[in-house]
């Protein structure tokens, strides 16, 4: 039997990190992972593989549509599915490898199995029970189920599966506008499927900026994909080698199918417990399944810690690892600290969307007076010059004091440009900070700088 400091169960983005910076600050750590590699949902089937595809699908859309445009004259590639599948996997074997090379480096045993907590202060993997003075869950999430639908990871599937079809479906049905939907969506539709969007609400990617919301659905629409709105998905009937999907539309009650070679369901993510023995240990769950902490991760059971998509708030792989860094610190003795109020959320399709902070949706339920700045890229010369001046720049800034609340960025590199906003949030920055801070050019930062001059005496390029 090892005796640990920490104890990490999982090796995604939450527990990795955790468990790099308990070895940093001079933690014995060990993280249990029961998948072959680490990395957890992230860095196997999540973030890596599907960026993969949208990079690979992405520049076949540049092909076919753009290069002619700038003098590149010649046939557009075609798709070798297989070696694309092959260049999705490499990317990822090099991300878990990497941080195998890390936990050696950082001298973290990873004990290979599927982690059980018999009592507080003992780990059991497989035949071993290890001491542990901390336990740090982050056990992560998997796809959640819908009713009447069976998921076979074939025809009909859920992201896992949608990442290593055998073949490009003619047309694909997915359930749910959500990121996962509209990002794979995004993929497939580029490589040629026929893709049909069937969302419950009558809005895309709930939750986010409403303006944001039907110009990227608009986006979508012109690029192919379809959409049905407002359907409830009551069942999918599974024939030899394709699917049925039945829904009713929620405005009339209205009966409804659509066929299908792939049905990917993407409607949300659950915590993943099971296992872990947490009913038997008296750690306090949510009816969500999340695990309940307290301001520093923390469960009710002293000694067990929880991270990431385990326990509440957004299911992302950067507020994982923040919670992961965080609860590290805390365990050491140090003040850990996460900022709610500043975690990105970046949808890479083309556009990109991204957002940080308030809403206007959310401002007005607050009550709160606001102003707005925004700046659309066409008036951007960089972003004209790269056919990528759909889109635009909203700041959303407190209307006495200017103070930065929010920003919803559709358009070019959005999910890096928003971090600008992040760190002006972070030091409490005026939209007026922004507009006075020089911007190099030609580069598409200037239309966040725009759109933080239209919070004061308006922007030049507009
Ligand atoms: P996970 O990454 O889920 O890792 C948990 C790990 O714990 C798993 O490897 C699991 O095997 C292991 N485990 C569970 N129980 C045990 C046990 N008892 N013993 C041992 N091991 C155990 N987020 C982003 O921020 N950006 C993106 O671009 C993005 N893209 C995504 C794309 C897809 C298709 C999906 C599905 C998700 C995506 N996400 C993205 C979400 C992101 O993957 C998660 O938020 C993130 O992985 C959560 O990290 P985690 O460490 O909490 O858990
Ligand atoms: P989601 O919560 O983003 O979207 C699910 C969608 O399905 C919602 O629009 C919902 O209204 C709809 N829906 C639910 N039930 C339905 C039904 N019966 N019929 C039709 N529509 C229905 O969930 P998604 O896309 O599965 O993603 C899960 C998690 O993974 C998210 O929390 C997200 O944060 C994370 N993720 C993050 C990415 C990123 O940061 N780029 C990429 C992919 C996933």
């Amino acid at each position: 039997m090892a005796s640990y400091d920490v104890i990490v169960i999982g090796s995604g983005p939450g527990g990795y990190v955790a468990a790099i910076r308990c070895a940093q600050l001079g933690l014995k750590t060990a993280c249990a992972e029961g998948r072959e590699t680490l990395g957890g949902t992230c860095l196997n089937v999540g973030c890596i593989p599907s960026k993969a595809l949208l990079h690979a699908s992405h520049q076949l859309h540049e092909a076919e549509h753009n290069f002619a445009k700038m003098g590149l004259k010649g046939k557009s590639p075609s798709v070798d599915w297989t070696q694309m599948l092959a260049y999705k996997d490499d990317t990822i074997g090099q991300n878990t490898k990497g941080i195998e090379f890390l936990f050696k480096k950082n001298k973290i045993d990873w004990l290979k199995g599927w982690g059980t907590i018999p009592e507080a202060g003992k780990v059991k993997v497989g035949e071993e029970t290890h001491e542990a003075r901390n336990i740090i869950i982050a056990s992560g999430s998997e796809a959640s189920s819908l009713p009447g639908v069976e998921i076979d990871e074939k025809t009909v599937v859920t992201s896992t599966g949608a990442l290593e079809l055998p073949k490009i479906p003619k047309k694909m049905v997915v359930i749910g506008a959500g990121v996962i939907g509209l990002e794979l969506g995004s993929v497939y539709s580029r490589l040629g499927s026929q893709v049909t969007v069937v969302e419950f609400l009558d809005h895309v990617t709930p939750g986010m900026d409403g303006e944001v919301q039907k110009n990227f659905q608009k986006l979508l629409k012109k690029q192919g994909l379809d959409f049905v709105m407002g359907a409830a998905v009551q069942s999918v009937d599974k024939l030899k080698t394709k699917a049925k999907v039945n829904y009713t539309l929620r405005k009339d009650d209205s009966e409804h199918q659509l066929d299908a070679d792939v049905v990917l369901v993407a409607t949300g993510r659950k915590p993943y417990t099971d296992g872990l023995g947490l009913e038997a240990l008296g750690v306090e769950t949510t009816d969500r399944g999340q695990i309940k902490t307290d301001a520093h991760w923390q469960t009710n059971v002293e000694g067990i810690y929880a991270i990431g998509d385990a326990i509440e708030g957004p299911m992302l792989a950067h507020k994982a690892e923040d919670e992961g860094m965080a609860a590290a610190e805390v365990i050491a003795g140090k003040a850990g600290h996460v900022n709610y109020g500043v975690i990105p959320s970046v949808i890479y399709t083309h556009p990109e969307v991204a957002a940080v902070g308030e809403t206007e949706e959310s401002l007005k339920e607050q009550g709160r007076a606001y102003k707005v700045g925004k700046f659309m890229f066409m008036g951007n010369g960089r972003a004209k010059a790269n056919f990528a001046s759909d889109g635009f720049v909203k700041i959303l800034a407190d209307k006495e004091t200017d103070r930065i609340l929010g920003a919803h960025i559709i358009g070019p590199m959005a999910g890096d440009l928003v971090h600008e906003i992040c760190v002006a949030m972070e030091f409490g920055a005026a939209a007026e900070d922004v507009a006075l801070t020089c911007h190099a050019h030609p580069t598409y930062s200037e239309a966040v700088r725009e759109a933080a001059l239209a919070c004061g005496d308006g922007p030049i390029h507009a």
